[in-house]
């Protein structure tokens, strides 16, 4: 009897010694799963706000919780995408924590150069884990569908190939570090209007050939750590609480193994069932949902299965994280060298929209007259959580000033005296009014011709989360910018003086009833910090440009496809009827920006991938051969002018288009040259696999080749097709892949009712 109680007295001390040393390693996370409580677990998959948590970083998004007792660590997720957002300041502390503020995702991908990109994403990931966080809640990727949405600017493209392309580079990049990334918002986040409510009604075929394509791309060439599943639904689902989505296409189609979090959603109930559909992290986390949680399993609505599958695959996140690591992390990094990074990129992101007579580059430095207050207070980057707090933002007076112009003092007395006035009366949510520009007379536009070179002119816009944008007032030219345009116009002109406008935004506006006007026309986007600085090494030609557009500029706004089916007002909460409130149909089917254009024939003012150069380029013959498993193409390009520059080539095909209906020509691949020398040239090579020819059929649920002869087109632009080759795909390839995601409205399909 005292043998047995010494026995089971020594087993329970050695119990308790081990349940004591149980730490999270990465090869125990059964045994952790197996001495987690309920409790404990429900603590796990409920996130918490950094201001509600000491465990994480001033200023970040969010944080996990903790289970001390078992050693797994709290981790932080803070925002991105065009930089690290965290607070650049902390009480009695004189160390600041600014990050660097990169150019916006828009610029990123019209460099159409991975390389680059992947670049800015190593030394954001550098900035990540030296200010002590975990994972950047970026990149932000969905698909332009129309230039009205406010958040564009974070996002890359109106193509699935460019934005999913340009993601994977980013997440390459920022992962080389031992940090994780967030690919967002999963999916067809496609408005800021009513976000959190809105049902996008979207026929299978264009959610997958469209909006989930990119996300197919990034986690097949990046294995992001994580995924966010967005605010919105999707034909009648949320898609946080989408098996369909976040289980049977993510895992069980692609193959994705990494965590999905929610975006940060508030007040939906119930949290259980969005554990159910397969998200680890419910942001930004509430004692509610714990509860929520441990009542659903205890009623057996939610199984523990589910649980523990949520729970693992969050500590198999935890476990790669710096914070389990115990990183030391310097809260210095390298902000110098990112500085002249960003300053780079930005250019090779920028795009010329205008270049007559070459009156860029300029031939000399001179006497710049520097209209438009947006040159003086110039726009970095987007508003929200896509905002950066950076040290400085280099303005375009201050770029030009450091690059040897000389900007008239008076008018730039004038403007800074006016951007005071603004600031001071006009500070909502920290916004500027950019819109209403400060009134020049004639007079004075004038004398200012004839005392300066050059007028340089600015025309900013801003946007962000949480708003899409307006037609009048924002897409559109203001009525204050036109007369102050054509009366700089006539001034300048009148005494044989060059007009340079500068487009300071990070999405598209109507250009085609005032891009006649000016000599010139760069489009700067919101070039991050240095972007005075970027711009003067455009306008000098220290740098050639060579960004070009990855959406279409349209004529007139009424020319965009979706824009009868686009929210008009504010949102509801509940409602579940009313058009472009509740609902949003996307009547444009797979018709998005290019595809539409280009195969309905309509008139646009700058084609997706359009930008000119400073030099010009020859494209050779090209070839063409079959492989295995698809094509490779090569052509060469030639520098053909005097200047050194880079060249980036778009390979579109054209389908036989007998079996299914296709858009006129699609992009399946690009690539980019080095910067070429006058007379150099380089051999581009690209491959296309079979199966990335295929569309989705939806009545059969199968991706499929169609058999037969496709043109294989190397352009310039969409519209600029420079040479032409033949690919003979010899059978048909089909993939059957699940039917989930069924439309439970009907749509009128754009291509039933515009004629070809
Ligand atoms: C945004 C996300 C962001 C999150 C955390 C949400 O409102 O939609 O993109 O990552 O907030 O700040």
């Amino acid at each position: 009897m005292k043998k047995q109680l010494i026995l089971s007295l020594a087993l329970l001390s050695a119990g308790a010694v081990w349940a004591q040393t149980l730490r999270l390693q990465p090869d125990n996370i059964d045994k952790i799963i197996e001495n987690l409580t309920l409790e404990e677990k429900a603590r796990l998959l409920v996130g918490r706000e950094n201001s509600e948590s000491d465990k994480g970083v001033p200023g970040a998004a969010g944080v996990t919780q903790d289970v001390e007792r078992l050693g797994i660590p709290a981790v932080v997720l803070t925002d991105g995408p065009a930089g690290v957002r965290i607070a650049p300041t902390r009480p009695g502390d004189s160390h600041t924590y600014y990050a660097t503020g990169f150019p916006v995702g828009t610029v990123l991908a019209c460099t159409w150069s991975p390389e680059l990109v992947e670049n800015v994403g190593r030394a954001i990931g550098e900035e990540v884990l030296e200010y002590g966080c975990d994972v950047l809640l970026a990149p932000g990727m969905n698909i332009h569908r129309t230039p009205l949405c406010g958040r564009n600017f974070e996002y890359y493209s109106e193509d699935p190939v460019v934005a999913g392309t340009i993601a994977a580079a980013y997440v390459n990049g920022v992962q080389e570090n031992g940090v994780g990334t967030s690919i967002k918002h999963f999916a067809v986040n496609s408005q800021e209007t009513n976000r959190i409510e809105v049902d996008e009604v979207v026929s299978p075929r264009a959610i997958r050939e469209i909006y989930l394509k990119p996300f197919e791309i990034a986690v097949e060439n990046s294995n992001p750590w994580t995924v966010m599943s967005s605010y919105n639904r999707l034909n009648g689902t949320w898609t946080q609480s989408s098996p369909e989505l976040l289980k049977t296409i993510l895992r069980d189609e692609w193959g994705y193994d990494g965590l999905v979090m929610t975006d940060w959603t508030n007040e939906r109930r119930p949290s259980w069932e969005r554990v159910a559909a397969g998200n680890a992290i419910l942001t930004p986390g509430h004692d509610w949902q714990e509860t929520d949680i441990i009542e659903n399993v205890k009623s057996g609505r939610l199984s523990m299965d589910d649980v523990d599958e949520q729970v693992r695959i969050l500590l198999e996140m935890i476990v790669k994280t710096p914070r389990f690591k115990k990183y030391q992390f310097s809260n210095t990094p390298d902000l110098d060298g990112h500085a002249k990074l960003t300053r780079r990129a930005a250019t090779e992101g920028m795009v010329l929209l205008e270049n007559r007579d070459n009156t860029l580059p300029l031939k000399s430095t001179g006497k710049v007259a520097l209209f438009g207050k947006t040159s003086y207070d110039f726009i970095a980057g987007g508003t929200g959580s896509g905002d950066v707090n950076k040290p400085y933002v280099v303005d375009l007076m201050t770029g030009l000033t450091n690059a040897g112009f000389t900007i008239d003092r008076r008018l730039k007395e004038y403007y800074q005296a006016q951007k005071n006035l603004v600031d001071k009366t006009n500070a909502i949510s920290g916004e500027r009014n950019r819109l209403n520009e400060p009134k020049l007379s004639k007079r004075n536009i004038e004398r200012l011709a004839q005392e300066n070179d050059i007028a340089i002119v600015t025309i900013g816009r801003q946007a962000g989360e949480g708003g899409d944008r307006q037609i009048e007032g924002d897409f559109n030219l203001t009525s204050d910018e036109r007369e102050m345009l054509e009366n700089i116009n006539d001034a300048f002109h009148a005494l044989g003086k060059k007009v340079v406008v500068i487009m300071n935004m990070g999405n598209v506006m109507e250009t085609a009833s005032w891009k006649g006007l000016p000599d010139a026309i760069l489009l700067a986007w919101q070039p991050g910090q240095e972007g005075g600085n970027s711009v003067a090494d455009i306008l000098t030609g220290k740098e050639s440009p060579s960004g070009k557009l990855t959406m279409t500029f349209p004529v007139a706004a009424s020319d965009i496809p979706a824009v009868n089916d686009f929210p008009t007002g504010s949102g509801s909460r509940h409602g579940d009827h009313r058009r472009n409130v509740d609902y949003t149909l996307h009547n444009e089917d797979i018709y998005v920006g290019y595809r539409y254009f280009n195969t309905f024939g309509k008139p646009v003012s700058y084609p997706f991938g359009y930008g000119l150069s400073y030099t010009d380029f020859e494209y050779s013959k090209p070839v063409v051969k079959a492989t295995a498993d698809g094509f490779t193409a090569q052509i060469a390009v030639k520098n053909t002018g005097d200047i050194e520059g880079k060249e980036a080539v778009q390979l579109y095909v054209s389908a036989p288009g007998k079996d299914m209906e296709k858009p006129a020509l699609e992009l399946k691949a690009f690539n980019k040259t080095r910067s070429l020398k006058p007379g150099e040239s380089q051999t581009l090579t690209f491959h296309v696999k079979a199966k990335d020819l295929a569309s989705f059929n939806a009545a059969e649920s199968q991706w499929q080749t169609e058999a037969g002869k496709y043109e294989v087109k190397f352009g310039a632009s969409s519209s600029d097709i420079r040479a032409t080759a033949s690919y003979n795909q010899k059978k048909v390839l089909t993939a059957k892949v699940n039917d989930v995601l069924k439309l439970k409205r009907s749509l009128t399909p754009v291509s039933q009712h515009t004629s070809k």
